[in-house]
This record gives C-alpha cells, sequence and structure tokens, in this order.
C-alpha cells in the first residue's frame, strides 16, 4: 500500500475552511484528520461532529477522527453519522477498549487506537489483530505546531516489526509535528499513514508543502 498523506484542519483558518481543503485536495490529500478535543482528555477545546459533518459535505476524501475526548462510547454514533470512515480512541482514557473497538467497527468504520507518546506499544499485544489501524502520537496531544518527539521513531519500527512477526494488516498512523523535513525518516521507520497539520496548514504555500512531503515519502 502507498504511504498516505493526512493534513490535520486543526491548523487551517477556519474563515476559508472549505477553499483551504480543496487546495490540499487538489495537491493530492489522501484523508483529512479531525481533531476533535474536550477540554478534559486534553487541555484545548476543538469542535463537534457538526464540523466534521461540514468538512464532509466539502471533500469526498475519507475523514479520519482522533477522539482526544473523555467518554468517546457516547459520541461515535454521531461522529458516525458525521461522516467518519476512520475513528481512533485513546488507549489512556478508555477501560473498555475491546468493548469500543468492535463498536465502531460495527458501523462498517476503521477502528483505531492512539497511544500518547509515553505510552509503549505493547498495551495492544493482545487486541492488535482487532485492529484496523494504530495512531501513535508524536507530540503530547492538545495542540497543533509542536516539535515532533524522536522516541516515537521507535515505537514506530518496533510495532512495524511486531506487524510483519503477526503477519497483521493494520495501519500505522503517526500524528504530531511532521512536515516534509522529517516525513522521509518517519515512512521508512514503518509509517503507512502521516498526520501533518501546521507544516500543511500555516504554510504559505499549503499545496507546496503537502507535495514536498510526498516527494519525501515516495
Ligand atoms: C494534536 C493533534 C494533531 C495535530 C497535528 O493533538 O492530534 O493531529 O493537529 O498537527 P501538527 O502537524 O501541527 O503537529
Ligand atoms: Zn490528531
Amino acid at each position: 500500500m502507498s504511504k498516505k498523506i493526512c493534513p490535520s484542519i486543526l491548523s487551517a483558518d477556519f474563515s476559508k475552511l472549505s477553499e483551504e481543503i480543496r487546495e490540499i485536495e487538489v495537491a493530492g490529500a489522501d484523508m483529512i484528520h479531525c481533531d476533535i478535543m474536550d477540554g478534559h482528555f486534553v487541555p484545548n477545546i476543538s469542535y463537534g461532529p457538526y464540523i466534521v459533518k461540514t468538512v464532509d459535505k466539502i471533500t469526498r476524501l475519507p475523514l479520519d477522527v482522533h477522539l482526544m475526548i473523555d467518554h468517546p462510547e457516547h459520541f461515535i454514533s454521531e461522529f458516525v453519522n458525521a461522516g467518519a470512515d476512520y475513528i481512533s480512541v485513546h488507549y489512556e482514557n478508555n477501560y473498555h477498549l475491546d468493548r469500543i473497538v468492535n463498536y465502531i467497527k460495527s458501523f462498517n468504520v476503521k477502528a483505531g487506537i492512539a497511544l500518547n507518546p509515553a505510552t509503549p506499544v505493547d498495551v495492544l499485544i493482545d487486541i492488535i489483530d482487532n485492529l484496523d489501524f494504530v495512531l501513535l502520537m508524536s507530540v503530547n496531544p492538545g495542540f497543533g505546531g509542536q516539535k515532533f518527539i524522536s522516541y516515537v521513531l521507535q515505537k514506530i519500527s518496533t510495532l512495524d516489526a511486531l506487524r510483519i512477526e503477526r503477519k497483521s494488516k493494520f495501519l500505522i498512523e503517526v500524528d504530531g509535528g511532521i512536515g516534509s523535513e522529517n516525513a522521509k525518516e518517519i515512512a521508512q521507520a514503518g509509517a503507512d499513514i502521516l498526520v501533518s497539520g501546521a507544516s500543511i496548514f500555516r504554510s504559505t504555500d499549503k499545496a507546496g508543502e503537502l507535495m514536498k512531503i510526498r516527494k519525501a515519502i515516495s
């Protein structure tokens, strides 16, 4: 499978969201990453299902919804109805991960578990074959525009090795601090989906930055 670029709209200019999404769509984005923050699990509030639904009307690209919220089980169906194609929930604030993964899959939506930088990949060992993807956070969740945490590179390699050993098919998504300058090493470590927010949307040439990332990982 070819590597996917998944721009996060967290750093987009929401006053011209449709224009910005069109620009990155034309430039070759593969999916759109939607960061949902509740001010409890992470120290920031972003947006909810209404914006996801709006994004779904703007684009034909698959929507990847990253839930950084407490009690995500209460909102899964709302995000599915809003157009989510991929949904990830965090390991760190969920007691019943197996239940919620099956619940997400029951809607025919791809289910993933997100891990904070300091959470080891080993915690997923028993459930991993049931996952469609694992989202490795490469910044502490809550804000766009932070620096990539370098020890996450080793986590990507560890997870990739585990995937080979188990002959599993889950995808590895990496999220935070990714741009054209470091995309290559992240992809080479084993990432399949690269989320990039600030590097693309805070650039004066969003399409150009996306294409630079594409070149770096091809
Ligand atoms: C952080 C979010 C990320 C963020 C990535 O909590 O999960 O998806 O938007 O943005 P950058 O690329 O700016 O780190
Ligand atoms: Zn995210």
